[in-house]
C-alpha cells in the first residue's frame, strides 16, 4: 500500500478483485464492518472515532445499495417467496435511516454511541440471515460463472459510486466504504485514525477512556 493514495489503492484493489464471486465479496464486506466497529470501540480520541464512524456509515450504506441493485434482484427472481428476502428490503431501509440519523449526531453527543450500537446490532442480525440463508442459497442456485458475473457487476457499480460528482462518495476524502474498497478503505480509515490518536493535539471532549 506504500506509495499509493487511498483512492489509488482502492481502484487497484477493486480492479484486481473483479473476478471474485458476489457472495465472497458480500462476506468480505460483512467481515470488514465488524473490524471497523472493533476499531471504533478501541479508539479513545474523538477525532479518531469520527473518522471510523464515518467509514462505517459510508461502507454500510454503499454495501446496502450494492446488494439492492445487484444481488437481491437476482435472488428475488429465483425465490420470491423466501421470507428472509422479503424482510431484507425493509431492514436495509431501516439501516439507511439509522445511518442518516447517526451522521447528523455529533460524536460527542451522548446519544451517538447508543445509535451506533443499535445500528451495528441490527446490521449483525441482518448479516447473520444473509450469511446463513441467502448466500448459501445463491451458491446452490447459481453456478460459479454467474456468481462471478454478479461479482464483476457489483465491483463496477462500486467504482461508479466512488466517483465524485456521480452520485457516489469521494474516496479520496476518506473512504468510501464502498464496500469495495472496504478492505483498503477500512485500512485507510484505521491508518488515519491511528495518526489522529498519536497526534499531539488537545483531547476533545470525550468521556471515554
Ligand atoms: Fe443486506
Ligand atoms: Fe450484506
Amino acid at each position: 500500500m506504500v506509495g499509493y493514495t487511498i483512492g489509488e489503492a482502492v481502484m487497484f484493489s477493486s480492479t484486481t478483485r473483479l473476478s471474485q464471486s458476489v457472495t465472497d465479496l458480500i462476506r468480505a464486506d460483512h467481515a470488514q464492518l465488524l473490524v471497523s466497529f472493533h476499531q471504533y470501540t478501541a479508539a479513545s480520541k474523538t477525532s479518531a472515532r469520527k473518522v471510523l464512524v464515518d467509514a462505517i456509515c459510508d461502507a454500510l450504506e454503499i454495501h446496502t445499495m450494492l446488494e439492492e441493485e445487484v444481488f437481491y434482484p437476482v435472488l428475488r427472481r429465483l425465490n420470491p417467496d423466501e421470507a428472509v428476502i422479503q424482510k431484507s428490503e425493509p431492514e436495509h431501509d431501516e439501516m439507511l435511516r439509522m445511518i442518516a440519523e447517526l451522521r447528523q449526531t455529533k460524536v460527542t453527543d451522548e446519544r451517538h454511541d447508543a445509535l451506533l450500537l443499535e445500528l451495528v446490532r441490527d446490521a449483525m442480525h441482518h448479516v447473520a440471515d444473509e450469511e446463513t440463508v441467502l448466500l448459501p442459497e445463491a451458491e446452490r442456485l447459481l453456478d460459479s460463472t454467474r456468481l462471478n458475473e454478479l461479482g464483476e457487476a457489483m465491483q463496477r457499480r462500486r467504482l461508479e459510486l466512488q466517483k465524485p460528482g456521480k452520485g457516489g462518495r469521494n474516496v479520496a476524502t476518506g473512504f468510501s466504504g464502498s464496500t469495495t474498497a472496504i478492505v483498503v478503505g477500512l485500512a485507510g480509515a484505521a491508518l488515519m485514525a491511528a495518526r489522529l490518536v498519536t497526534k499531539k493535539e488537545p483531547e476533545l471532549s470525550n468521556s471515554r477512556h
